[in-house]
């Protein structure tokens, strides 16, 4: 990983702002990925990020925290943060900007235990694959202290499949359609292709019903998004 996106938050966070990301997938054409949406403040989040936020407690885990906005968020609310991310241009700007205990560090190589543990901004992504769902849920229900939760958002994309007719044209002999091929790139550079994986709540349900996890539905958003609790 050549970290452009952690490279980006770093020139945003210095006040050398000058480009968004532009990010792409293998249905959809480039798009831009505006850096001040990456450091939203609590006002500025969509309302499920809010609900989120709302219903922490005890002591978190924000796992692909990026710049730091909800642990922040969290910190100064009186909560006991840890951040996380594999982006260390992410890390950098999330210890600057205050959160008092972030770390490089792969959620799979986590190991301490909390109350709860938030995955926001499409959560599901970090699992990359289908495949890896229940390996990925597992971890993270080993990091639940007792009457701990998971809270984590996504989206059903299937309407990303649909022509202008309204009709599908999802290949069903393809694999899970939540599951992207995403693309990055920043001031002319393309960062390795990533897997990036969208659950629709069903197949959420599922999994996590298959790992001994409750899936519950706390809200949905206003675009086939939603979030939900995992216990
Ligand atoms: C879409 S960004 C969301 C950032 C932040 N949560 C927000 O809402 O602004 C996803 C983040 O997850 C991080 N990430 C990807 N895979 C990860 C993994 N296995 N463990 C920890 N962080 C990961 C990425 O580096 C990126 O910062």
């Amino acid at each position: 990983m050549k970290d452009l996106f952690g490279q980006a938050l770093l020139d945003y966070h210095q006040g050398n702002y000058t480009e968004d990301l532009t990010t792409s997938t293998n249905i959809s054409e480039e798009d831009e990925l505006p850096l001040p949406y990456l450091f939203r403040s609590y006002k500025d989040m969509p309302k499920l990020e809010q609900n989120a936020l709302q219903l922490a407690k005890g002591k978190v885990l924000d796992v692909g925290c990026g710049a730091g906005g909800h642990s922040l968020y969290l910190q100064e609310k009186g909560l006991k943060v840890k951040a996380i991310d594999i982006s260390k241009g992410a890390i950098a700007v999330a210890k600057n900007r205050g959160v008092i205990d972030a770390e490089v560090l792969p959620v799979l190589e986590e190991n301490e235990t909390f109350d709860t543990i938030l995955l926001l901004m499409n959560g599901t992504g970090i699992f990359q694959e289908l495949s890896q769902v229940a390996t990925y849920l597992n971890h993270l229900k080993s990091l639940l202290n007792p009457q701990g939760q998971i809270l984590i958002d996504s989206s059903d994309i299937k309407y990303m499949y649909e022509d202008e007719d309204g009709g599908l044209w999802i290949d069903t002999n393809a694999n899970y359609y939540g599951e992207l091929d995403y693309f990055l790139s920043y001031k002319g550079e393309k960062e390795l292709p990533m897997k990036w994986l969208y659950l629709d709540f069903n197949t959420l349900y599922t999994a996590c019903t298959s790992v001994g996890l409750k899936c519950e539905l706390v809200k949905e958003g206003d675009h086939f998004d939603y979030l939900a609790r995992l216990s």
